[in-house]
């Protein structure tokens, strides 16, 4: 079902032409501050709008090795229990009459678009007053959404001629936002892997089991050659 989903969201004309020099994304799971920073900044700037309706507190704090009593303090703001799913407290009805468009479940949109595209979005928003919330975005042209970083990032605008080809420059006004580039790039590196994490949480498992199959097999491997080298001991 998960499966079919994705497979009918990313044909359903998400490979739309982008005009913009997408900035590539590693994610990496063995970072986990980077996870946790992602999970604080989604619950602060994101989760508002947007659920994870697959994803539990629980299952994220075990699998980030943060305490629970921690993710009760720090990030639940919902009144929820440890055990609850990461759901927005938005109705979507009045959200579609808001945005223009529901805020879509977040749980498969690294999946479904891809690390890059989620990561390239939340870096290209810029101010267009033409557009009811004053930002427009390189990747997701006409979005629906605020731009739910802008404090932290600042104003970010074109600074392109209008209508040149081929020119691709977005520029922050200095000291406009929270962080300095750098940090705004990584904050938003910090959310797409928590993100990514999120997509398919087996996959942290999956890793850290992967290390412990190799480990057994090398232990195993130095025994059954010490054992072969007994059994053959006499016969030489
Ligand atoms: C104020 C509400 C609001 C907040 C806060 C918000 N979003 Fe959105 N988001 C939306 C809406 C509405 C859309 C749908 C826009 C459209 O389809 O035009 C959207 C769309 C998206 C999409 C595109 C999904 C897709 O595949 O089409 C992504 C990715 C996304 N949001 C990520 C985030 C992240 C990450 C945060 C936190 C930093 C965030 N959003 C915060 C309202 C919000």
């Amino acid at each position: 079902m998960i499966a079919l989903s994705v497979v009918w969201l990313s044909s359903a004309g998400f490979a739309a032409e982008i005009d913009w020099p997408m900035e590539p994304m590693e994610p990496d799971l063995e970072n986990l501050p980077s996870l946790q920073n992602g999970l604080r900044l989604f619950t602060n700037y994101c989760l508002g709008c947007h659920s994870l309706r697959f994803q539990r507190y629980e299952r994220t704090a075990d699998d980030l090795g943060i305490p629970h009593f921690v993710v009760m303090e720090t990030v639940v703001f919902t009144g929820q229990k440890i055990g609850a799913l990461m759901t927005t407290a938005m109705d979507p009805e009045k959200a579609k009459n808001w945005f223009g468009a529901p805020p879509p479940d977040l749980t498969l949109v690294t999946r479904a678009r891809s690390p890059e595209w989620v990561y390239n979005y939340l870096k290209t928003f810029y101010i267009d007053d033409t557009r009811p919330f004053g930002v427009n975005n390189k990747v997701f042209a006409n979005v629906g959404m605020p731009h739910a970083l802008f404090e932290l990032q600042g104003v970010q605008v074109d600074t392109c001629k209008p209508r040149v080809k081929g020119c691709y420059q977005l520029a922050v006004q200095e000291g406009s936002g929270l962080y300095s580039p750098e940090e705004y790039d990584q904050a938003v590196y910090d959310l797409v892997n928590f993100l990514y994490y999120v997509g398919e949480p087996a996959r942290l498992e999956r890793q850290r089991l992967g290390i412990f199959v190799l480990l057994f097999l090398v232990i195993l491997g130095v025994f059954t050659y010490l054992l072969n080298r007994e059994y053959w001991k006499d016969v030489h």
